[in-house]
Formats: structure tokens, sequence, C-alpha cells
């Protein structure tokens, strides 16, 4: 995929985008909604979805006069249903509704939701070949070469939201990436780029949750700081701009103002750089093939960030980023059964039911005891991989028991750097 490679099915000049936005009442769907509301003029919306929060769904509904909203919790359906009552919004609940959001008649759907929750609404959108921004990684690390072939065979077009993919789009200068030596994604490091073995093993849910740079749902946060997170979004540039898997590389870079280099052949090297503010990618996606004004996001001025460094990740004291560079190589189930056993893993983590390194321990278990569990078991279609993620849960779940158990109140309170 690179910036000219593919036909646009926006409206014709002159008429407004019509776009949909799933997980509206999210991160991302804050900084989506943020750019549409700057821009009334350029963006008109068709449908909206989220899980639980039917207030901020509803009252974003009425902001911009959407036709539907879609809530995946079918008992926070009726509380949709009361507030959208008379503001002539139709409104639907239950899983199928999320799907129904997906593949109404917009121009460009933000697939924004968080996790594996996301896929069918995704393919939803992608089969009924609107275009579709991804910030969704998780599609595309649980059903990669599937969810690549359906956007094939429907014709869509597929922007990546996520801050280091947009960078490599942008970092691609031909069609066919024969020029392409290899592409390397920025990493900030996480809350625990400087801690030791020890220190990391004694990490709190806050210490987890304090990202340096970016504010982010829990889970990517949790993510951002195991560096699961850049594993997953190897994964994710894998299938995006079809290199092989050993031209595909992390390094780390605490300022996160670089966020992709591609390497050229002829030793040229193109990178992205912008202040680390999710709006950017966002309205690249939002405008593309054009450009939003987008007045209030702040500029980079390299003088004032003075300093940009750059370092090897450390897969010994982040063992999820080696996890995730070996399931790219063994391919088959295992992205679907990591991607599975990292959400059963963080979600333990951030109910305290587990260590921090429990979260990596606890998925690399999952992957040996699934490697005979669902020997031979691809996931080549919806219904197969949503078997695999179910199957892969459970194992999961009896692993989390011989994972190291979350920091006692003293374990947490020792002195740390
Ligand atoms: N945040 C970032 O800066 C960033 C950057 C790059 C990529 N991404 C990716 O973008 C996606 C969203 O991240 P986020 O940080 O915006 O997450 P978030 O803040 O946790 O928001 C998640 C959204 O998904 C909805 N949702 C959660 N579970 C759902 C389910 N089972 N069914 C339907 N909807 C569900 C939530 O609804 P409720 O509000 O009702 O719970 C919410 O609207 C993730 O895949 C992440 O990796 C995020």
């Amino acid at each position: 995929m690179t910036k000219n490679g593919q036909a646009h099915g926006l409206n014709g000049a002159g008429s407004r985008k019509r776009i949909s936005v799933l997980g509206a009442t999210g991160t991302i769907g804050d900084s989506t909604c943020d750019l549409l509301a700057q821009n009334p003029d350029r963006f008109e919306v068709v449908a909206l979805s989220a899980n639980r929060n039917a207030k901020k769904l509803a009252s974003l509904a009425v902001q911009f006069k959407a036709s539907f909203a879609a809530i995946a919790d079918e008992g926070a359906g009726a509380e949709l249903r009361d507030l959208l009552a008379g503001t002539g919004i139709e409104c639907g609940a239950g899983k199928s509704a999320v799907v129904d959001a997906g593949a109404r008649d917009a121009d460009v759907v933000m697939a924004s939701i968080v996790g594996y929750a996301g896929l069918a609404p995704t393919l939803a959108a992608l089969k009924q070949g609107r275009t579709v921004a991804l910030a969704n990684k998780e599609c595309l690390v649980c059903a990669g070469v599937y969810f690549m072939n359906e956007r094939e065979r429907y014709g869509t077009t597929l922007l990546p939201v996520d801050s280091e993919h947009s960078a490599v789009f942008q970092s691609l200068d031909e069609q066919d990436g024969r020029h392409v030596e290899k592409i390397v994604l920025t990493a900030s490091g996480g809350p625990f780029r400087t801690w030791t073995k020890e220190q990391i093993a004694a990490a709190r849910v806050e210490d987890a949750l304090k990202h340096p740079n970016w504010t982010m749902g829990q889970k990517i946060t949790i993510d951002s700081a195991t560096l699961m997170n850049k594993g997953l979004e190897i994964i994710e540039a894998f299938h995006l701009f079809k290199v092989r898997a050993d031209q595909l590389d992390a390094v780390v870079h605490p300022q996160s103002i670089i966020h992709a280099l591609v390497y050229y052949t002829d030793g040229s090297v193109i990178a992205q750089a912008s202040v680390p503010d999710m709006r950017t990618p966002i309205a690249l996606s939002l405008a593309w093939p054009e450009r939003l004004k987008a007045e209030s996001i702040k500029r980079l001025d390299l003088a004032e960030s003075a300093t940009l460094t750059f370092e090897k990740p450390d897969e010994v004291r982040f063992p999820a980023l080696r996890l995730a560079k070996e399931v790219l190589k063994s391919g088959g189930n295992t992205p679907t059964v990591l991607n599975a056993a990292n959400e059963v893993a963080v979600e333990a983590f951030l109910n305290r039911q587990i260590s921090f390194p429990g979260i990596s321990e606890a998925v690399e278990r999952t992957l040996d005891k699934a490697a005979s569990a669902l020997a031979g078991v691809l996931p080549d279609s919806l219904e197969a991989v949503t078997h695999i993620d179910e199957r892969a849960r459970d194992i999961a779940r009896s692993a989390l028991c011989s994972a190291r158990p979350a920091v006692t109140v003293a374990e947490a309170a020792a002195p740390r750097i």
C-alpha cells in the first residue's frame, strides 16, 4: 500500500464527506470528533458507535446530527433509546447494531473500537467498499491475511491511522515498494524505559498507565508499557505494506517526534515527523488524498525539541516485543492467539489479578499450550478467527493462574527511580 496506490471512493467536489466513527466515545473517537466539529463544511456524520457509554454516544449523535447510533452493550440500549427519543436519530443495541453502523453508507469509516471486538464491524465497512481509516490494529494482528484478502476482494481503500503507519504511508514514494530495504517504526519506550527488571516487576497499574507522551485508552497504554504495542504494530505494518518480516524493525525514540523511517536501496531514508498528537494522522485519514487545515495542532519546532535520541529496544526487560516478532515469523494462528491472550492478560493486570511481567508470562504460556490445542487451525474466515480467539481466551484465562500475581502494597511501595 502506498500513498499513490489506490483510487478513493469519495464524494464529488463541493459535497461533504460522510463519516462514520466506530468507537466514537474513545480516545481516537475524541480526536476524530474534534476534527469533525472543527470542519462542519467538509464532513457530515452518518453513524456513531460505543460499547457502554450511552450518555456520551447520545450527546455526540445529537451534536453531529448523526443518522444512526449503535451501542454494543444490550443493557445500555434502553438508556440510549430514552436519551435519543424525539431526536429522529435511529438507534440500535447489541453487537449486530455495531456491525450495522460499520456497514452504513459512509465515505470513510473510522475504525477505532479497541481490540478484537472491532474486527466484525470493520470487516462490515470493508465489505461495503467504504474507505476504512484503520486505528484498530488488532484487526490486522488477529486476522491479517484474511482481512487483507477481503480488502483486495472488495477493492476497499485502507488508510492507516496509527501514527507510525501513517508515517510510513507518507514516506513511501513508489507503488510496489521494490526499492524499500527496510521500515523502522519508532517507540516511545513507555513509562518503564529506564526502569530495571526488578523495578518493572513491582510496577503498579498506576505506573503503567502514566504514558510519557500520549493520552490513550487503557489497553493501548498498557500495551505501550510492555512494548507489545510495538510488536502489534510490526505485525500491522507487515500486512499493510507487504514487506518481509525481516524488513521490519523498531527503535526507541523517547521524544515521539519521528514516527517511522523508510530505508531505500540507495541509502536514502525518508522519515515523517510531527508533534505527538493523534489528530495529525487522523486528519490525513479523513481528508486523504487532500489535507485538512488543522490550526489547533501544535507545530513542530525542532529548535524547541532540542534533542532527538534513539536506542535499541530491550527485549529482555520487554519480552512482549520478542513474542510478537516470533509469532509474525511463525504465522498460522499464532498472531490470533497472541492477540487474544494479550487482551485477557492486560485486563487481568488492570483488575490487579496479575503483575506487570505476568502479562507476557501469560501470553507466552498461552502460545505454548495453543500450539497443540489449535494445531492446524487457520484464521482464514471470520468464523475461524472467532473460534481461535475464543479458544485462546480460555487457555489464557487458565494461564493467568501461573502468571506472577499482582504486587502487594508493600512491594509497590518500594523506592523507585
Ligand atoms: N489512543 C491512541 O492514541 C491510539 C493510537 C493508535 C492506535 N490506536 C488504536 O485505536 C483503537 C482505539 O484506541 P483508543 O485508545 O481510542 O481506545 P479507548 O479510548 O479505550 O476507546 C475504545 C472505544 O471502543 C469502544 N469499545 C470498547 N469495547 C467495545 C466492544 N466490545 N464493542 C464495541 N465497542 C467497544 C469504546 O466504547 P465505550 O466508551 O462505550 O467503552 C470506545 O468507544 C485501539 O485499537 C488502539 O490500539 C489508538
